[in-house]
């Protein structure tokens, strides 16, 4: 990520939209949170920052779903969208800018839009396709991609991820010129080494374009199902759910409609997704955009999985954890702060309550929620809730600062690169700092003789900056307690939102004399049944 964007251009961030199949599980949350915690501290920096997400609608999948529930497609989906998806929103404390439906009009006609004008171009024929479909990953399939059933499904070839059998499929359908953009995009990769990231995603889809890319088939017939948008010129077929769902980032923000803001957001500075759905981000995406003489994104981000007992936890396999399971036990900050914290950002991870109990405990209500609380609380009692001044500071103290200066530094250089986890790991360093520093200066001890006021005052205010720091830099990870703290401790200095974070480190903001409040406790101490 460039972090000078250019004048007027906005830091744009999107997730992949999600199927409406099911209600949403902790992976799911997991790309939601990091998109979240991405676009939050570019806002912090004070950039103006747009997150999007949304959900994908259309296809077989979502159809035969919702006729499993006897239900249209689209009330199905109107009913998860509301009863699941929108809810996820809240549960996670997301900051999104907009959601966007595939099903909503400002989306469906400029997905029409676009394929005139690819048509128009002279990237679109008509053909006829013979192979293999998954329905559960909505995609063409090679025989490379299928393995040996297993159980009900022995002796049959089955999809990979969803170890379910595929469907022939012979029909006439449109095509893409995707074969056109092998080495476009291979041109695109060599120019723009951060595109696709991690570097393991980066030389997986080189090979993978460097092999062959043959054309896509973008439409279905309709004598098969009909749950789509129609291809604008022949009514007869749908476009294809995946051609349909990859241009929501681009329908969202005004394509067609609102060259403006499509001029402010386009190309988006990073799109979050899932290491299974890498290829239609770094392959199909980009050759569909070239080909309508736009820009490819900045970059693409995949992440790794969320694994249930060694497996991708999934929808289809019935190892899904709702996130309410979480957040109603530890609340949504220890959901966002454990899964950007415990899984290094792109790489697999998997998830244990006993971990998630563990970090609640040591680092957010032991390290970070007691620090604060200690902080405010001698404030209130030695110096009646007035910010103390510092004087006459020591080697200590003046590490204090110094510390936080760098937390600060070394956080946004990860934040920069993606590497999320690094920067709470930068952003403990402060923590484990400012605990030490109490430790050692036993202000407590201090206080009992009236001799020691000045050094008193000195190592509350220094505690107090750096709580104060850390209120900052924590905001994009832990909102809420972020808020609480600054309720109690920064309003003399205006709202949290304003605070710039580079700045977060720049010492004595808070002028002595100013009355601060009482803080509850930030990460109480949970109610758990045995969830292990
Ligand atoms: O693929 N671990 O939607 P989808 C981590 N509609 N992330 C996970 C995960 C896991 N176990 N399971 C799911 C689609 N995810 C398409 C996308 S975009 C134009 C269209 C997350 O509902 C991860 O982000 O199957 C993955 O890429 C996404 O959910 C797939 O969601
Ligand atoms: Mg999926």
């Amino acid at each position: 990520m460039s972090s000078v964007s250019p004048a007027g251009k906005s830091f744009y961030v999107t997730t992949p939209i999600f199927y409406v199949n099911d209600a949403p599980h902790i992976g799911h949350a997991y790309t939601e949170v990091a998109s979240d915690v991405l676009t939050r501290w570019q806002r912090q920096k004070g950039s103006n920052a747009f997150l999007l997400t949304g959900t994908d609608e259309h296809g077989e999948k979502i159809l035969r779903t919702a006729s499993a529930n006897n239900s249209t497609p689209q009330a199905w989906a109107d009913k998860l969208v509301h009863d699941a998806w929108l809810p996820l929103l809240e549960t996670l404390d997301i900051d999104n800018q907009d959601f966007i439906r595939t099903t909503e009009p400002r989306h469906k006609k400029n997905v029409q839009r676009f394929l005139e004008d690819l048509n128009n171009k002279g990237f679109i024929y008509q053909g006829s396709y013979e192979g293999n479909y998954c329905v559960g990953c909505e995609e063409f399939k090679t025989d490379s991609d299928l393995v040996e059933g297993e159980g009900a499904f022995a002796e049959e070839l089955v999809c990979a991820i969803h170890s379910k059998p595929v469907e022939r499929l012979e029909e006439t359908n449109y095509f893409f010129k995707l074969s056109e953009f092998q080495q476009p995009l291979l041109d695109y990769y060599e120019q723009n080494p951060n595109f696709i990231q991690p570097e393991s995603a980066r030389n997986e889809v080189i090979s993978f374009v460097k092999r062959e890319l043959t054309d896509l088939s973008i439409s279905r017939s309709k004598d098969k199902f009909d749950w789509g948008i129609d291809i604008p010129w022949d009514s007869n077929h749908i476009i294809y759910v995946w051609f349909d769902a990859l241009l929501n980032y681009i329908t969202a923000i005004g394509y067609g409609e609102d060259q403006d803001k499509l001029e402010s957001l386009w190309p988006a500075s990073i799109q979050v997704v899932g290491k299974d759905i890498l290829r239609f981000h770094a392959v199909i995406w980009p050759a569909m955009l070239m080909a309508a003489d736009l820009k490819p994104a900045e970059r693409v981000f995949a992440h790794g999985w969320l694994l249930v007992g060694g497996e991708k936890m999934s929808k289809s396999k019935l190892t899904g954890i709702a996130p309410t399971e979480i957040t109603n036990v530890f609340g949504s900050d220890a959901f966002r702060y454990y899964f950007m914290r415990a899984i290094a950002f792109g790489q697999d991870g998997s998830f244990s309550w006993e971990d998630l109990s563990a970090r609640y405990q040591a680092e957010l209500a032991n390290g970070f929620g007691n620090l604060a609380s200690r902080v405010v609380a001698m404030v209130h009692r030695y110096f009646d809730g007035a910010v103390p001044e510092a004087k006459n500071l020591t080697e200590a103290d003046k590490k204090i600062p110094l510390a936080a200066e760098a937390a600060v530094q070394a956080a946004d250089k990860a934040m920069e690169q993606v590497a999320i986890q690094d920067a709470l790991v930068a952003i403990w360093e402060l923590v484990d700092e400012l605990n030490g520093y109490l430790t050692e200066q036993e202000p407590w001890i201090l206080a009992k003789d009236e001799a020691n006021r000045e050094r008193l005052a000195t190592i509350l205010s220094t505690a107090l900056e750096g709580v104060r720091a850390l209120a900052v830099l924590l905001c994009p990870f832990t909102p809420k307690a972020s808020a609480k703290l600054w309720a109690a401790i920064g309003h003399s200095l205006g709202d949290l939102a304003d605070q710039p974070l580079l700045e977060a480190a720049s010492w004595s903001q808070l002028s002595p004399g100013t009355k601060i409040g009482e803080l509850d406790s930030l990460f109480p101490r949970v109610e758990q049944e045995d969830k292990a």
